[in-house]
């Protein structure tokens, strides 16, 4: 796909695909919006789709299924032991993945959960490239806390550097050394480091994290909800795996983890989860947990249908042609956004392009939300619901005091094969507009905080009325335009 050349010059990203089903769109009037972000409490995951236009909350059982997936659901064997669709889900993980041992369940942060209960004791340290808000609150749950080892430059959203989901080998080293091997139970590495702003590792980071794993004697576990677009990354980044195919190089990076789990919600446009292995005494260990908490072995919470989706979607992570469409479509829209200045991270990502709300709204003080605030903004100007990543999705210390996030990012999630460009260029337009705007959003502060992953369905109301003051300067500049 990288190698299309155009003659005017302008690079775009050239869809591989054509829309055969399609779902109408409603751009409600931004009065209507201003009610819908008030009854939500200011918070986007509490607004409900006929209210929004472009939903890039998430890619999350967003991105758009393949005919071939659709398909396969018809031939789904409605067991509840023993069914057929597992044994084809079963034959894809060793087939692309390479695994032996497969365990479903009906979603990533329930992989979490498993694994966290099988292998933590009260008082572990988890060392980890970064954390994902869901795996957190599974370690906080099981008595325990994480360390994030990310390289120095990765917060730095300027830099260039290309694998900003590296593991710093000498503060692995470091923490391992002073928590003490026995308490540390397992390594984390999360692909495409999501709350970073998409940001892939290196497989030769990868190799030294295992290589620190085997000198102590530490499990790996692999996050592969991203796994794909961590791969595609490699292959345009990393030089020695240019010319090597997807399928090698998420078999390499599989193949370095003693452990790997994911959200099919996000690695296979489908839905459901699955943790897999080749070590048989891991494997044992899950095993009991999966009746427990999912379903029987062979669905694991999971409609068989999906199981189908998943299957084929297993497959379909090999195919360049496909997973390169979303992280094409961010370059874009992160780099035109740069182009007009807006505070952007760099380099492009996957999962969506990651707008700077700390630099964007810099007279918002942390405490007031800058990225909550931002995302409700964005929402009101243009239909458009992002999600926040900053402090409304930390947590509270022992103290009840704010722990203020290390970022604060509006994420405006581009799932795989789902809008056209000319929706991106919405973004951009509505995006610069309220850049020019910025100095009249304001903060949030919370009126209904949930304890455990607040950020869900958390309520919050403005500080002031600069709701209603950007909405009459969205008025004054638009005319009558939604
Ligand atoms: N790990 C990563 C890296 C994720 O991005 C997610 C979900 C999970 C685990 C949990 O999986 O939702 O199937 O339970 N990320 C979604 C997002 C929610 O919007 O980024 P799940």
């Amino acid at each position: 796909m990288s190698k299309i050349k155009f003659h005017l010059g302008e690079e775009i990203p050239l869809e591989l695909h054509k829309v055969r089903v399609v779902q109408k769109l409603h751009l409600v009037p931004i009065e209507r919006r201003f009610e819908a972000i008030k009854e939500a409490g200011f918070n986007t995951f509490r607004l409900s789709t006929k209210d929004v236009y472009l939903d890039m909350l998430t890619d999350s059982g967003t991105n758009a299924m393949s005919d071939k997936q659709i398909a396969a659901m018809f031939q789904a064997d409605d067991a509840y032991a023993g069914s057929q669709s597992f044994a084809r889900l079963y034959s894809a993980v060793q087939d692309v993945l390479g695994k032996k041992f497969l365990l479903p369940v009906h979603q990533g942060r329930a992989a979490e959960n498993i694994i966290c209960r099988a292998f933590m004791k009260k008082g572990n340290v988890i060392p980890m490239n970064y954390h994902f808000t869901t795996f957190l609150a599974h370690v906080l749950e099981n008595g325990g806390k994480i360390e994030e080892l990310l390289c120095d430059h990765a917060l730095d959203f300027s830099s260039d550097h290309q694998f900003k989901g590296n593991i710093d080998i000498n503060k692995l080293e470091e923490c391992i050394q002073r928590n003490g091997v026995e308490n540390i139970p397992f390594i984390r590495m999360e692909a495409s480091t999501n709350l970073i702003g998409g940001q892939p590792f290196s497989i030769s980071n990868m190799m030294d994290v295992r290589r620190v794993a085997d000198k102590y004697g530490i499990m790996l576990v692999l996050d592969a909800s991203l796994l794909g677009e961590n791969a595609y990354l490699v292959k345009q980044r990393e030089e020695q795996w240019k010319e090597n195919t997807m399928g090698d190089i998420i078999k390499m990076m599989v193949g370095l983890a003693d452990l790997v789990y994911f959200s099919a919600r996000k690695l296979t446009s489908s839905r459901g989860g699955g943790i897999c292995t080749n070590r048989k005494d891991l494997y044992q260990k899950m095993e009991a947990l999966v009746p427990l908490f999912e379903g029987f072995l062979t669905y694991g919470g999971i409609s068989v249908r999906e199981i189908e989706a998943m299957a084929v979607g297993m497959y379909e992570t090999l195919d360049e042609d496909m997973i390169c469409q979303s992280p094409m479509f961010i370059k874009y829209l992160v780099e035109s956004m740069a182009s007009h200045g807006i505070p952007v991270v760099t380099p492009p990502g996957v999962l969506g392009a990651h707008v700077n709300a700390m630099d964007f709204c810099s007279h918002i003080p942390q405490n007031q939300y800058p990225a909550g605030a931002l995302a409700a903004a964005f929402y009101l100007v243009s239909g458009i619901r992002g999600m926040e990543r900053g402090t409304i999705s930390s947590v509270r210390d022992e103290n009840g005091e704010e722990i203020l996030a290390d970022v604060e990012l509006l994420r405006l999630a581009v799932p795989r094969r789902v809008f056209t460009l000319s929706q991106v260029k919405y973004v951009v337009d509505r995006i610069t507009w309220l850049y020019e705007n910025r100095n009249m959003i304001g903060g949030l502060k919370f009126v209904y905080e949930p304890p455990v992953l607040r950020f869900f369905m958390g309520g919050l109301e403005a500080t002031d009325d600069w709701p209603e003051r950007l909405m009459a300067k969205f008025r004054k500049d638009f005319g009558d335009s939604l």
